[in-house]
């Protein structure tokens, strides 16, 4: 029988690109365990997430880390003890998508547990709520990841605008191309923001993108041909290019644009509540910058550790639970959707 609406138990799973992540979570705020295998490594030599690797060792590491999940929740009997279980349905890769849905239909069928088919980006938007049991809509949530750089406004939970999005290449995934093409290995997020720390941001001169449009939008592909260029003449002319100044320059182009266009998010909604999430949320310049403007702007800002920024199965079970609650199902018949968008 299930147990009252606040101490239900939801196992989360996620394998949308290349984290294989499960957690289960009572209620919508207290994590019981949360595991995650990183196919980083594995991919780090061809720079950049291959699909097909991705879901293979998916495959493998799936079975092994449900068992952990379990271990280290304390509950004993998965079957009676678990209420829902919530899985990353899209948007993502198809192959990485497939065996975290299919994973999960089976263990529903043998648990006769519910299932609810989560998006991604609004596990994002609960990383927050996951971690804060203070937050309630409305509130602008920026989602800044490999794959997405979007300002939603969230209207009440499972009620979403976008307010915008990038043009092209997602805020991570600049991120990467750039270290691919210094020579910095995957993911590039990390390893620039540690060397930007070291670096002179004003030591080249890279544009701040669509910064006067009045729009909420983005667009990183410029910014990443401009510091291209620069990387490239410097291997023509032969005069060495300090990594630390590239790294510093780009992200202060990043933060600019990050800042700018939450700004006018913030300004048009006249909304002052405010979170952050994503893998790029825990870089730690833009989090320094963010803490500042939302002092000065008197705003009230969230922003989880950065385990709970980038991709988590926590994140995952608390948008798969709160969606249950609102009386949203899924079935057996529950299919990925590469592409899913939730406005
Ligand atoms: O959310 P996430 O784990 O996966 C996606 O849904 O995309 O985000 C991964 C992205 C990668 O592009 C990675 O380079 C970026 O987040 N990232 C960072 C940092 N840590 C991870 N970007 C900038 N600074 C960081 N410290
Ligand atoms: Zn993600």
């Amino acid at each position: 029988m299930m147990s009252a609406a606040k101490e239900l138990i939801t196992l989360g799973i996620e394998t949308s690109c290349d984290d294989t992540a499960l957690a289960l979570l009572k209620g919508r705020n207290d994590i019981l365990s949360s595991v995650i295998s990183s196919q980083i490594e594995s991919h780090s030599e061809y720079g950049g997430v291959v699909p097909e690797l991705a879901s293979r060792m998916h495959q493998e590491m799936i079975i092994p880390l449900l068992e952990d999940v379990i271990d280290s929740s304390g509950i004993n009997d998965p079957a009676e003890d678990i209420d829902l279980i919530a899985v990353t349905a899209g948007p993502g890769l198809i192959g990485s998508l497939l065996v975290g849905v299919m994973t999960a239909k089976a263990l529903s069928q043998a648990w006769k547990t519910p299932i609810i088919g989560v998006n991604h980006l609004e596990g994002h938007i609960f990383a927050n709520i996951a971690v804060n049991r203070e937050l309630s809509p409305p509130f602008i949530s920026a989602v800044v990841s490999g794959g997405h750089t979007e300002i939603i406004l969230v209207k009440d939970l499972g009620e979403y605008e976008l307010l915008g999005s990038t043009r092209d290449d997602a805020a991570g995934e600049a991120y990467d191309k750039i270290a691919k093409m210094m020579g910095l290995g995957y993911p590039g997020g990390p390893v620039i923001d540690r060397l930007a720390s070291r670096g002179d941001p004003k030591s080249y001169l890279l544009p701040t993108p669509l910064s006067s449009t009045g729009k909420v939008e983005f667009s990183f592909s410029g910014l990443k041909t401009a510091a291209a260029n620069i990387i490239r003449n410097s291997a023509k002319t032969g005069i060495s290019l300090k990594k630390e100044d590239i790294c510093a320059s780009f992200q202060k182009a990043v933060i600019e644009s990050l800042l700018c266009k939450i700004k006018l998010a913030m300004e048009m909604t006249g909304i002052k509540r405010l979170t952050l999430s994503g893998g790029v949320a825990s870089n730690s310049g833009l989090r320094r910058e963010l803490r500042e403007m939302a002092e000065e702007e008197n705003w009230e800002l969230f922003l989880p550790s950065p385990d709970m920024c980038t991709d988590n199965a926590v994140m995952i079970a608390s948008a798969g639970i709160d969606s249950f609650l609102r009386g949203n199902r899924s079935d057996l018949l529950l299919s990925p959707d590469p592409s899913w968008e939730i406005w």
